[in-house]
C-alpha cells in the first residue's frame, strides 16, 4: 500500500531552505556550513539546517541577554506571559498535521505514536505552563528580631534565573522542546535552544510559532548545530545563567564540567535502565503487553524503556514467551504508515550502536528469544528483541541500549529487600514499575527502589502535572509539575528593619 500523501504545508516546509532564529531574525550559520537531515526510514536527505557553532551561539546568547536585561519579557504582566504561552499551544494545534508529518520524517516515530503524543502533548505542556506565571509565589516569613523592640518584615521573591541554554535530544524532539521552553517562559527567562542535530526540524517550526504568537524577539533563539561545537559553546558560555540538558549520561558529565566556569545552574535528565518487575499474582493480560510496550515504544529510544525485565520464577517462561510474541507480531515499517508499530532507529550511528549490543548479548551468554538483527530493507530498522537468561554482569544489562531490546532476568524470592537490591543494581534511577495485585507489596517495594518515578501496574506514565527526573546517574532536578519551575527561579530574601 502506498504511504499517505504529505500535506501541502509539509511539502512547502521541506522545500524551504531552513535557517535558524536569532534575535527575531532567520539566519544561516556564520560559517555558512550546513548539516544534512536524513529520513531514517529511507536514508534519504530531506533537507539541511545551519551548522551553527560558537560564533552563532555568541550572537544568540547576546540576544537572549539583551532580551532578559533590557527587554519587556521578564517584567511583562504574568497574565500576558500566560496568554502568549496559551497562544503557542493553539498555534501548535492549528499546525498539527504539518508538525506531525515533519516529526515522523525527521525522527522516524510511528504515526500512531506521533499523532497522539507529539502535538497533543506539546500543546498540553504549553497550556500547563500557561497556568503558572500568575501563581509563582514567595513567602512572608516570621523571623527572630535582632534585638527586643525591633520589628522586621521578611519576605521572599521568586525571580527568573536569567538566560537559559537548553539542549535537547532527538528521541522525542517536539515534546523535549515543549517541556524545556514551558517552564523557562513561564518564569520569565530567555532561552537559547540547541535541538539535536539528528532531528531539529520541529524545533524550527516551534520557533516560527513563537514569533507568530507574539513572544518578543530574542526571548527564544534556536541555534541548530552539533553538540561538540554549538552545544559545547552554549554550556561553557559565561553569559548563560543556567543550562538544562536531556541526553546521554556521558554528555551530562561533560556539561557539568563546562558549566563550572561561571558556575551556571545545571539540570540534567539523563539515561535509564529501568526495572520492570512482575510478581506471580500480576494480571498478565496487562503486564505482558505493558512489558512489550515499555521496551519497544519509540523503538526503545526512550529514557524510560523497561529494559530490565525481572520476572518471578513461577511465571518466567509464560511472560518471556508472551513478550516475545508481541515482539514478533509488531509491524515494522516507516512511521508514515498508520499500521506501523516499530519505526526505524534515528541514524546509522544509532543503528551501529544498537547492533553492537545485539551482538554482545549472545556472546556474553544471553539467550535470544525474539528479534536480534537488522531488518533487510532500506532504513535503520532493527527487530524488537528479547533476551532471556541475562545477568548483572552483561553489557546489555548494565548499559543503556536505546534500542528495542529487553533483557529478562528470573527472580525467586518474596523478600522485598532482595527484589529491591536487584532493581537497584544499576547506575541509573529514572523510572521503574511493579506489577502485582498485592498493593501492600507494591507500595513497600516502590519505597525501596531508587528511581524518580515508580509505576504500579503501569510503566513510565509520565505526565506534565507530576514531577519527573532521575536518582543517581539519571540526572539532577525534576522537570514537569511545580518542581520544574524551581529549576528556572532564584529565591531572593528581602528583609526590612521597620
Ligand atoms: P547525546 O547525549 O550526545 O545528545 C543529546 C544532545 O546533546 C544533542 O543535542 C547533542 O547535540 C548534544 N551534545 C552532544 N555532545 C555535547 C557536548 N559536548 N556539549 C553540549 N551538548 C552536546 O546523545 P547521542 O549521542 O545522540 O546518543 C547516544 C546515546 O545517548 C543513546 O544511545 C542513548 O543511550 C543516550 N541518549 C539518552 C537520551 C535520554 O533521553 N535519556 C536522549 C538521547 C541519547
Ligand atoms: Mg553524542
Amino acid at each position: 500500500m502506498p504511504l499517505p500523501a504529505l500535506s501541502p504545508d509539509t511539502t512547502d516546509f521541506l522545500a524551504e531552505k531552513h535557517l535558524m532564529l536569532i534575535d527575531g531574525k532567520w539566519v544561516p550559520a556564520a560559517s555558512g556550513k550546513t548539516i544534512d537531515i536524513v529520513n531514517p526510514a529511507t536514508e534519504e536527505v530531506i533537507g539541511t539546517v545551519p551548522a551553527g557553532d560558537a560564533a552563532d551561539i555568541d550572537k544568540a546568547v547576546a540576544a537572549a541577554r539583551k532580551a532578559f536585561d533590557t527587554g519587556p519579557w521578564p517584567k511583562m504582566p504574568p497574565s500576558e506571559r500566560a496568554r502568549l504561552l496559551w497562544k503557542l499551544a493553539d498555534l501548535l494545534e492549528q499546525n498539527a498535521q504539518q508538525i506531525t508529518e515533519v516529526e515522523i520524517l525527521d525522527n522516524g516515530m510511528p504515526l500512531n505514536h506521533a499523532g497522539r503524543m507529539a502535538v497533543p502533548l506539546a500543546a498540553n505542556m504549553c497550556r500547563y505552563y500557561a497556568g503558572w506565571p500568575t501563581k509563582i509565589l514567595g513567602d512572608t516569613i516570621p523571623v527572630d528580631p535582632p534585638m527586643p523592640g525591633v520589628e522586621v518584615l521578611t519576605y521572599t521573591r521568586k525571580e527568573p534565573v536569567g538566560v537559559v541554554g537548553q539542549i535537547t535530544p532527538w528521541n522525542y524532539p517536539l515534546g523535549m522542546v515543549a517541556m524545556k521552553l514551558g517552564p523557562a517562559l513561564a518564569t520569565g527567562c530567555t532561552v537559547v535552544l540547541k535541538p539535536a542535530e539528528q532531528a531539529p526540524l520541529t524545533a524550527l517550526i516551534v520557533a516560527e510559532l513563537v514569533q507568530e504568537a507574539g513572544i518578543p524577539d530574542g526571548v527564544v533563539n534556536v541555534v541548530t548545530g552539533y553538540g561538540e561545537t554549538a552545544g559545547a559553546a552554549l554550556t561553557a558560555h559565561p553569559d548563560v545563567d543556567k543550562v538544562a540538558f536531556t541526553g546521554s549520561t556521558d554528555v551530562g558529565r561533560i556539561i557539568l564540567r563546562a558549566a563550572a566556569g561561571n558556575l551556571k545552574k545545571v539540570s540534567l535528565e539523563l539515561g535509564g535502565k529501568s526495572p520492570f518487575i512482575i510478581f506471580p499474582d500480576a494480571d498478565l493480560e496487562r503486564a505482558i503487553p505493558g512489558a512489550a510496550f515499555s521496551a519497544f515504544f519509540l523503538q526503545g529510544q526512550n529514557c524510560m524503556c523497561g529494559s530490565r525485565l525481572f520476572v518471578h520464577k513461577q511465571i518466567f517462561d509464560k511472560v518471556v514467551e508472551g513478550v516475545a510474541g508481541f515482539a514478533k507480531m509488531m509491524k515494522i515499517g516507516p512511521g508514515l504508515d498508520p499500521e506501523t508499530n516499530i519505526g526505524p532507529l534515528i541514524s546509522s550511528e544509532q543503528l551501529s550502536r544498537v547492533s553492537g549490543f545485539l551482538a554482545a548479548g549472545p556472546k556474553e551468554g544471553a539467550t535470544l528469544v525474539a528479534g536480534g538483527k537488522r531488518v533487510d530493507r532500506k532504513g535503520y530498522f532493527v527487530e524488537p528483541t528479547v533476551f532471556a537468561n541475562t545477568n548483572r554482569e552483561m553489557k546489555v544489562v548494565r548499559e543503556e541500549i536505546f534500542g528495542p531490546v529487553t533483557c529478562a532476568q528470573m527472580f525467586d524470592t518474596d523478600d522485598l529487600d532482595a527484589v529491591a537490591k536487584l532493581a537497584n543494581d544499576t547506575a541509573f534511577g529514572l523510572v521503574g514499575s511493579i506489577w502485582t495485585k498485592n498493593l501492600a507489596i507494591a507500595h513497600k517495594l516502590a519505597a525501596r527502589i531508587k528511581a524518580g518515578t515508580m509505576g504500579i501496574n503501569t510503566h513510565g506514565m509520565a505526565d506534565i502535572n507530576a514531577p519527573f527526573g532521575g536518582y543517581k546517574q539519571s540526572g539532577w532536578g525534576r522537570e514537569f509539575g511545580k518542581e520544574s519551575l524551581d529549576l528556572y527561579l532564584e529565591t531572593k530574601t528581602v528583609v526590612q528593619h521597620m
